[in-house]
């Protein structure tokens, strides 16, 4: 599952990994965490069609496991390869695993909607969609910081 959307963009995104209906579709963010990433950009301004939307890994880990640092490794230079193509301006990465993948920090929750540089580009980590959905409190904050990242293309 390579990823969607606008191979001009100005904004990344990259989640983690495709889980069960992304595997299925052959589309990124397409349960419920999908639909709280929607709501999100909008939110922002931002429609999904304007972004192009990725993950760390491109196969589904088996029973929704987390991907592993082999897997990640594997997959790491056909992301660098879409990362150099769609040559983006800003790069959100959703939860830890997109975050750790690109940036030498540790725990979203500390440095969710801070600066980051990635090859010359901006990286704002996010929270990972689905964090919103376990815990409602969050999502005030996932729009501030979706917010910043739109102000910054
Ligand atoms: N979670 C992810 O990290 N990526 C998807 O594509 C869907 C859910």
């Amino acid at each position: 599952m390579p990823g969607e959307g606008d191979n001009d963009a100005d904004i990344m995104l990259i989640g983690e990994g495709p889980g069960k209906n992304e595997d299925e579709q052959g589309r990124p963010f397409v349960g419920r965490a999908g639909d709280l990433l929607t709501d999100l950009l909008k939110s922002a301004g931002l429609s999904r069609a304007e972004v192009f939307i990725t993950n760390v890994v491109k196969c589904r880990p088996p029973e929704n496991r987390d991907p592993r640092k082999s897997e990640i490794n594997k997959c790491n230079p056909y992301l660098n390869r879409q990362i150099r193509a769609i040559d983006p301006r800003v790069i959100g990465t959703l939860g830890n695993h997109a975050t750790e993948t690109l940036v030498d920090e540790k725990g979203i929750s500390k440095i969710h909607g801070k600066e980051f540089e990635y090859e010359g580009k901006i990286l704002i980590p996010l929270y990972h969609p689905a964090a919103g959905l376990y815990n409602p409190a969050l999502k005030e904050t996932m729009i501030e910081d979706i917010q910043q990242l739109a102000e910054n293309f």
